[in-house]
């Protein structure tokens, strides 16, 4: 059985979300003492509670009366309140009541045995639910609604059909939790944790409970720190790792602020971001924040890497903070088989050069090898691995129970620049860490622990990834391993024209009689997006998105712009990055 959510649906609602639980190999039997027990404490807190100060009553009651409803659970919320008990059916149907009435959530309860594939989607409004008592019911327009087939199972507004309900010969259950409107992965993970809690009061030997995924329709990608693969979705990721998006009001903040607009920004190609706006709001008031940013070396530096680094230096620049720069040599040692540590340190030195190439301020700059520095990290990591399980790490990168412990505990360490700052201010200080987005999942974790260690949250700004040369299908961010799909900072000239000219992925047409007539595609063509990492002049980048779309602008010389745009970039680069050899000293922190 598969469930997805339609595009169509997130359209329309970007924050839903679904999550789903399978509880298989149950008795249903009518009555548990440890739910009974569950129930009156429930039924005594909502007593005691105010329902004008539930957060999620407020959000569901707002969703349904933009249909004209009244939310039900509300009423039932009342009527406990007023002293009607939880009703005693049967423990699987027992538990759905329970933990909606604890948690305000809205769920729905079936018998795996009846249902099939199923789809959540936004009504048409010409569908029909028959309820559970048999009354038809016409659903409304834009009402979210479960599917399965051609048939409404479930609809968000009117509840469950009583196609597919829990009975009292129940074995296997499906549960599902229902969000309209926001909610963090935080407040969904208590809630399902929770309710695992209540099936475990009902569970036996031979039962068991899972997590099911809900998945998004459409192409599916991955994008963890480790792996990067597939047609990414940008609005998906932000969707599923719960950071936001940088709005109107951020971009115009940090214009003001940086006195000019960034074309990393305007074209979000920064497009997400976690406590930015915390940020701003404090250096306006003239509070000091550092820069974080890092490179796990491995190999050479290739274009991809050092877009978050350009970004890095212009933020130095435009807001004066210093930055860590921090060289886990120990990553890739850890997470891949064919490093020793001497060779991530000849990459970490080789990779500095790169980094300072890029016009760092020498002092407002500190690098630093994890194992060189290590004497000043151990013990902050020691305090942040101290609050971080390994259940959490398994969950949160997907680690399963075969992984090495280095592994396990270097979340730890990639969070110890986040408390540095205010070791080295000898006060609280704020830290914004500019990187690609699949970084933000350790720094999720490091959230959760900052503050009850007496630090300060860390922000994000997060990127997309340049795509590979060969495009965005096949490989998401350019793999520093395939030598056809990205671009080195050491490649000569002559390298650089024949890899683009060769592998960039065109969007133009067979011919060129074809070409001039119909046009190409700059949405699908690498050379046209990287020239959008690239090409700084808006004016320039238009010309050449138009001329191409109209025809006028042939694949090859799309190509060859980038090409010189490319060179030119990297002919400085390397002067520089030789330069970097004697300056290296000024930057380096060890013990
Ligand atoms: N894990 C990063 C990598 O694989 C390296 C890194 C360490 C990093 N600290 C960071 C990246 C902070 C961005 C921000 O390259």
């Amino acid at each position: 059985m598969k469930i997805t959510v339609s595009k169509e649906l997130l359209a329309r609602y970007p924050t839903a979300r679904f999550i789903a639980v399978k509880a298989i190999g149950f008795s249903n039997s009518k009555e548990n003492p440890g739910l009974e027990k569950e129930k009156r404490t429930i039924e005594s807190a909502l007593q005691k509670s105010k329902l004008e100060e539930n957060s999620r009553l407020e959000k569901h009651k707002k969703f349904h009366a933009s249909f004209g409803k009244s939310y039900h659970l509300e009423f039932e919320m009342k009527s406990i309140q007023s002293g009607k008990k939880l009703p005693t059916r049967n423990v699987l149907s027992d538990i759905l009541f329970i933990t909606e009435m604890k948690h305000t959530c809205i769920m729905s309860g079936q018998d795996i045995g009846t249902v099939k594939d199923m789809v959540f989607d936004i009504a048409s409004g010409n569908e029909a639910l028959t309820l559970i008592g048999g009354k038809e019911q016409k659903i409304k327009k834009e009402d979210i609604v479960l599917r399965s087939g051609p048939d409404v199972l479930i609809s968000h507004l009117f509840g469950p059909g009583d196609s597919t309900k829990i009975t009292d010969k129940t074995v296997d259950a499906l549960y599902l939790f229902w969000f309209a409107e926001h909610i963090s992965d935080r407040e969904i993970d208590s809630i399902v944790q929770d309710f695992k809690r209540l099936l475990s009061l009902i569970q036996s030997e031979k039962s068991t409970i899972e997590t099911f995924e809900v998945q998004e329709a459409g192409s599916e990608f991955i994008v963890t720190p480790w792996d990067v693969k597939g047609n990414i979705d940008y609005d998906k990721l932000v969707r599923q790792f719960g950071t936001k998006k940088i709005d109107e009001p951020l971009l115009k903040d940090m214009k003001a602020i940086a006195g000019e607009d960034h074309y990393f920004l305007k074209r979000k190609i920064f497009y997400s971001h976690m406590y930015l706006d915390e940020i701003l709001k404090s250096h306006k008031k003239g509070e000091k924040f550092y820069l974080y940013t890092g490179r796990a070396p491995s190999g050479p530096v290739h274009l991809g890497h050092i877009i978050p680094w350009l970004f890095t230096k212009w933020l130095q620049e435009k807001f004066d903070a210093t930055l860590l720069f921090q060289i886990p040599d120990e990553e890739k040692f850890l997470f891949k088989d064919n490093l020793t540590l001497d060779d991530t340190r000849k990459w970490a030195y080789e990779n500095i050069l790169d980094i300072i190439a890029l016009g760092f301020d020498p002092k407002k700059t500190k690098i630093f090898l994890d194992t060189e520095y290590a004497g000043h990290m151990y013990k902050h990591a020691c305090v942040v691995s101290k609050k971080i399980t390994y259940s959490t790490i398994k969950s949160t990168f997907g680690f399963e129970s075969d992984r090495n412990i280095g592994e396990i505990f270097y979340t730890a360490m990639q969070s110890v620049p986040v408390l540095l700052p205010s070791v080295m201010e000898g006060k609280k200080t704020r830290v914004l860490i500019p990187c690609a987005i699949d970084q933000d999942v350790h720094f999720r974790l490091t959230r959760d622990v900052a503050e009850s260690l007496g630090y300060y949250k860390p922000a994000t700004i997060l990127c997309r990834f340049l795509p590979g040369l060969q495009g965005m299908g096949e490989e998401g961010k350019m793999s520093s391993s395939a030598e056809s799909t990205a671009i080195y900072t050491h490649d000569d000239p002559k390298i650089v024209k024949n890899k683009i000219l060769k592998y960039a992925f065109s969007g133009g047409r067979d011919t060129v009689e074809e070409h001039r007539k119909l046009g190409g595609n700059p949405e699908i063509d690498v050379a046209y997006q990287w020239l959008t990492f690239f090409e700084e002049d808006d004016a320039k980048l238009e010309k050449i998105y138009k001329d191409y779309k109209s025809g006028k602008l042939l694949s090859g010389e799309l190509k060859m712009l980038l090409v010189d745009k490319i060179n030119n970039f990297l002919t400085a680069h390397r002067e520089k990055k030789e330069k970097a050899k004697k300056e290296i000293e000024k930057f380096m922190l060890r013990d």
